[in-house]
């Protein structure tokens, strides 16, 4: 008896599934993204987008996912707090999307979470770094490292690379992602004998960083941390320097974008900072990936932000497929279930925190421009 109740609940279940199946041939799979296409961090945004919609665009050349294919949905916050989650809610209930890929920057990734979280509805960051972010819950992935590696990464640098021992560190209160790695950076720094002489803050959107600098100075530290955005920390460099500073200015991947050395110009000369790929890496992979972004966007070259919006709809558009199906609970075990991604970052691997374990790469500044300085292995 049970077992033809069993028999008969599986041929309607099957009955089912392929009428929705049938019922979506030639529909497109619908993929919600929220980035900062303006504002204060729209090179994040542009970037992230480019490198979304260049994997979209592959992926549908190539008859798309499950025969279907992908449209992309994309929401600009404007860089504004509270955009991303009215964002993620509208491409959620409005639109259907089948997943969230976004954001950039971790506080408004930390927006999003959430809302994918309670609407069950997968969500894929390419590039927010902060621990907090994925710890939402279970439908939330990303496909970079965490910021506990990024800061044991420029603390070993500062010690090991720079000679440093004693050093300051200028950190963004107002921001997840900075006070973070100021965290991280410090641990790491102190537990191998390093001193932190002075720490100092600031807020999103500060424009003089003066008296914080002064106060540095006062100390005759060798080094100075500062984990923060591009827009900030070029201005921190240039002030820095107005005020006879010679110390070593390092950062971590929230310095990434074109407008840093526009910004900061030659007052970033013998500045370090962390990221996440090199487009002088090599391996065809990236050469192919920099060709094709060059030849689709104006020659440009694509940054970290680029790499990582492309290896995130990448990795999703693998686990709809692995899935079989746009059942987002189908989506989220598919998603988890990721090893040994092969994409333009480097080996995406799912852990059991949905955080991607993968290199840093050290950049100096030098001659004006952006130069490999090494990779480090997670
Ligand atoms: N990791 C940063 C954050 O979490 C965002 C970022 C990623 C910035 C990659 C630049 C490059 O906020």
């Amino acid at each position: 008896m049970i077992s033809r109740f069993r028999q008969i609940a599986v041929l309607s279940l099957l009955a089912l599934q392929s009428a929705s199946l049938l019922a979506n041939e030639g529909t497109p799979i619908k993929i919600g993204e929220i980035a900062s296409l303006t504002g204060k961090e729209a090179a994040f945004g542009q970037s992230s987008h480019k490198g979304t919609l260049l994997a979209i665009e592959e992926l549908n050349a190539a008859d798309g996912v499950l025969g279907r294919q992908l449209k992309l949905i994309t929401e600009d916050n404007q860089t504004k707090a509270g955009e991303s989650a009215t964002a993620a809610r509208k491409l959620i209930s409005r639109d259907k999307v089948v997943a969230l890929l976004g954001e950039v920057a971790s506080s408004r990734s930390l927006e999003m979470a959430p809302i994918a979280q309670s609407s069950k509805i997968p969500m894929v960051s390419p590039a927010s770094t902060n621990p907090k972010v994925t710890a939402v819950g279970a439908y939330v992935f990303r496909v970079c490292f965490i910021d506990p590696f990024q800061g044991t990464v420029m603390a070993k640098f500062a010690r090991e690379d720079l000679g440093l021992r004693r050093v300051a560190v200028l950190t963004s209160v107002s921001s997840a992602y900075s006070v973070g790695l100021s965290k991280f950076f410090k641990e790491r720094f102190l537990s191998d004998g390093g001193e932190i002489a002075i720490e100092q803050k600031y807020s999103e959107g500060d424009k003089d960083f003066r008296s914080q600098l002064t106060a540095i100075k006062a100390t005759g530290v060798g080094g100075i941390f500062i984990p923060g955005y591009y827009s900030e920390a070029a201005l921190i460099a240039k002030q820095a320097r107005e005020l006879g500073i010679t110390a070593a200015l390092f950062g971590g991947d929230g310095w990434e974008a074109p407008q840093l050395l526009q910004i900061g110009g030659a007052a970033l000369e013998g500045c370090y900072y962390s990221t996440h790929y090199s487009p002088e890496d090599t391996s065809p992979a990236v050469q192919n990936f920099v060709k094709n972004y060059k030849d689709r966007f104006n020659d440009e070259v694509p940054d970290a932000m680029a790499a990582l919006g492309y290896d995130s709809a990448l990795v999703l558009a693998d686990a709809i497929k692995r899935a079989g199906s746009t059942q987002p609970d189908a989506v989220r075990e598919a998603l988890a279930a990721t090893r040994n991604f092969m994409g333009v970052t480097g080996n995406t691997t799912i852990d059991a925190d949905r955080n991607a374990a993968k290199p840093a790469v050290v950049v100096a500044i030098k001659y004006g421009k952006l130069n490999f300085f090494k990779s480090v292995a997670p």
